[in-house]
């Protein structure tokens, strides 16, 4: 890519378009109209009317297309994701939140709304982007997340901090012990990839941390069968858990939470795709011994 100086900006988006198809990005000229915005600091609206017109590409414009073609992912060096009402500070060490989780945040959403001041809490919070989102769009609830990485914990604080969610950084399968029994809602969306599952596209296997990715074990499901774990330990009786997972994982999830003996109403949700991507269930009033 030779990008010359004073090169317009309409050119230089439709040759960086043309970079980053051949380097195979998934969305190419939504990736090179995100780039000019972010340089320029403005928003589509107003990219679409100055590529209509004679303005100039902007100083640095090629290194971040050349950047984005070596597969950084858009929101590392954009340093922002955006997830539901919220605009997450986001770039190495944490794992970018997915359109797909939206879907998970709007189930504890309606689950919570008939319930007032409902304690959230959710485990492995990455970014921040559930607990975040939860602190966000429901008034009065008191939401706490956890997370073990002390790269994520770090990106976690700057966007929760200001939500005022409680953060711990801790290890989801024993945190908060002072709180068991006192949760209306336990939410996560654990690591759950198969060890030997190393996904394809480049900017999820070289950026995304691996200890957002593997779940543990050959079938991935050790971290969310700890989750669940936890989840029957900080729910009151009654309380609505949900956990995110692969389409392919959804029976086996839902077989694991119904043998423990300690779940009801356990349920497979869609995400917007149409696919098994959540299950949710509620803890019965009563241990299965009792
Ligand atoms: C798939 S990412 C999800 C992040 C975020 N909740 C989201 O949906 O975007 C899983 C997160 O769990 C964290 N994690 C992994 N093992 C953990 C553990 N044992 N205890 C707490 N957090 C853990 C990872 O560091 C990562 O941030």
């Amino acid at each position: 890519m030779t990008f010359y100086q004073g090169q317009s900006l309409a050119d230089a988006v439709r040759e960086a378009t043309a970079v980053l198809a051949d380097a195979g990005v998934p969305t190419p000229r939504v990736d090179a109209e995100l780039l000019a915005e972010h340089l320029l600091g403005v928003g589509l609206g107003r990219l679409r009317a100055m590529l209509l017109g004679d303005a100039p590409a902007p100083a640095g414009y090629e290194e971040l297309v050349q950047e984005r073609a070596g597969r950084v992912p858009l929101q590392h060096i954009t340093g922002v994701a955006y997830f539901r009402y919220l605009e997450l500070r986001v770039g190495p060490g944490v794992f970018i939140p997915r359109p797909e989780t939206e879907s998970v945040v709007q189930l504890v959403i309606d689950h919570v709304a008939g319930i007032s001041n409902p304690k959230v809490v959710d485990l492995g919070t990455g970014s921040g982007a559930i607990a975040g989102s939860i602190a966000h769009e429901v008034p009065g609830a008191e939401v706490h997340a956890v997370e073990f990485s002390t790269f994520a914990h770090a990106w976690a604080a700057k966007n929760l901090e200001p939500l005022g969610v409680i953060l711990v950084q801790g290890d989801l399968r024993d945190a908060l012990p002072e709180h068991n029994g006192t949760f209306d809602v336990v939410v996560s969306n654990p690591p759950y990839i198969p060890a030997e599952a190393i996904p394809t596209e480049p900017e999820v296997a070289l950026h995304d941390p691996p200890e957002a990715l593997y779940g543990g074990g050959a079938d991935g499901m050790e971290l969310p069968t700890a989750a669940a774990a936890s989840a029957a330990r900080l729910l009151k009786p009654g309380g609505y858990f949900v956990m995110e997972h692969a389409e392919v994982q959804a029976g086996w999830i839902s077989g694991m939470l119904q043998r423990t003996g300690r779940w009801i109403d356990v349920t497979t949700h869609f995400d917007l795709n149409g696919k098994e991507r959540a299950t949710s269930a509620v803890l019965a009033s009563t241990a299965p011994d009792e």
